[in-house]
């Protein structure tokens, strides 16, 4: 075991067991670490530079700026003037957040100019460097680009819509759909946005996310971007969508394997949805768990026998499939 955010230990434990291959699948935090650890050891790697462009937020925005990719305006944020001249130059609704964190961390909706007041010092506690970003809240339906890059050469693999609340909780997904609903012009400037994007960020050989809003002027606005197989449940989605192994080939990437091009190109096409199980607001509750299954009273329980009636519930499709077989 080691501490995933040291490279000095990442390192130690890759060279004491002879590692092949450094990678990190779904989370963003050590992007970076790994990315040093593998130019250490000489093992393929995203390179630190990029490692920086895909985990910090406002070097994304800058870089993303250079190229001129379609994204909010934005502005660095260190302390309270700061911010309320980023508010001058965003205008509202807005996004804080912290230059570079994840898992919506130190994330917040800005409605009203007294609510950065408020949620500022969230927002720079959750930044190493102390920095957030403001940035203009691209309203619109929120897609994932799931991109691969091989030998300098970026493709779109799928586009997902990725549905949200609308109020509370505006940034966490909800559902994810494959295919994404746009279509003909705004559908093609998405996939090129997407596939730039992680091109001008540095993605050379492996895979990328771009999170997009598909804007009601017909445009595809960049609000995010990884360099690592997509988190939550996105990688199945993809496996089933369009036949694509994400971790897989991450791994082959990982190694340094020759990837031949069909292995990272689409399948099928095939319609997919995909959605969370929610709670009610309120606090989680915590506790040991001692058993899990039918009868026992622990919240813990109540969602795995949920899980499991849907599991057990047989989908209308697979019913009708059953009584009509085709021939
Ligand atoms: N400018 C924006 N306009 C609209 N929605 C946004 C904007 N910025 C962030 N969001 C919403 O918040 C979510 C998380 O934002 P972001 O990726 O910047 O933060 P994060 O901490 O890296 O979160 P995650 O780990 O979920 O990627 C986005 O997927 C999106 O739904
Ligand atoms: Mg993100």
């Amino acid at each position: 075991m080691a501490d995933v955010a040291s490279v000095d230990a990442i390192e130690g434990l890759a060279r004491s067991h002879g590692a092949d291959a450094v990678l990190t699948v779904a989370e963003d935090r050590s992007v970076p670490v790994v990315a040093a650890v593998a130019e250490r050891l000489g093992l393929p790697s995203l390179g630190p530079d990029a490692a920086h462009r895909f985990t910090h937020k406002l070097a994304m925005r800058r870089t993303l700026a250079e190229e001129g990719l379609p994204q909010p305006t934005y502005a660095a944020v260190r302390n309270l003037a700061e911010g309320r001249a980023a508010l001058d130059t965003v205008g509202l609704p807005a996004v804080l957040k912290p230059a570079d964190a994840e898992g919506q961390r130190g994330l917040f909706r800005i409605d009203e100019p007294g609510e950065l007041e408020s949620h500022l010092h969230a927002a720079l506690a959750e930044s190493t460097s102390r920095e957030a970003l403001l940035e203009r809240l691209v309203e619109g339906t929120e897609m994932n680009a799931v991109v691969v890059a091989l030998r300098g050469s970026t493709r779109l693999v799928s586009l997902s819509d990725r549905l949200r609340p609308e109020d509370a909780g505006f940034g966490v997904a909800r559902a994810h759909v494959h295919p994404a609903r746009i279509h003909s012009d705004q559908l093609a400037a998405a996939e090129r946005t997407a596939e730039r994007a992680a091109s001008v960020l540095g993605l050379r050989d492996g895979i990328g996310v771009v999170q997009l809003v598909a804007t009601t002027d017909g445009g595809a606005s960049v609000v995010g971007a990884a360099a690592r197989v997509a988190g939550g449940r996105l990688a199945e989605l993809v496996r089933h969508a369009v036949g694509v192994g994400l971790v897989e080939l991450a791994l082959r990437f990982a190694l340094g394997e020759e990837i031949p091009e069909e292995d990272v190109l689409p399948r099928r096409a095939e319609p997919v949805a995909l959605r969370y199980l929610t709670a009610e607001p309120g606090h989680l509750p915590t506790g040991r768990v001692a058993r899990i299954g039918r009868g026992t009273r622990h919240p813990a329980a109540a969602i795995t026998d949920r899980a499991r009636r849907i599991a057990d519930h047989e989908p209308p499709w697979r019913r009708r499939a059953r009584a009509s077989p085709r021939a």
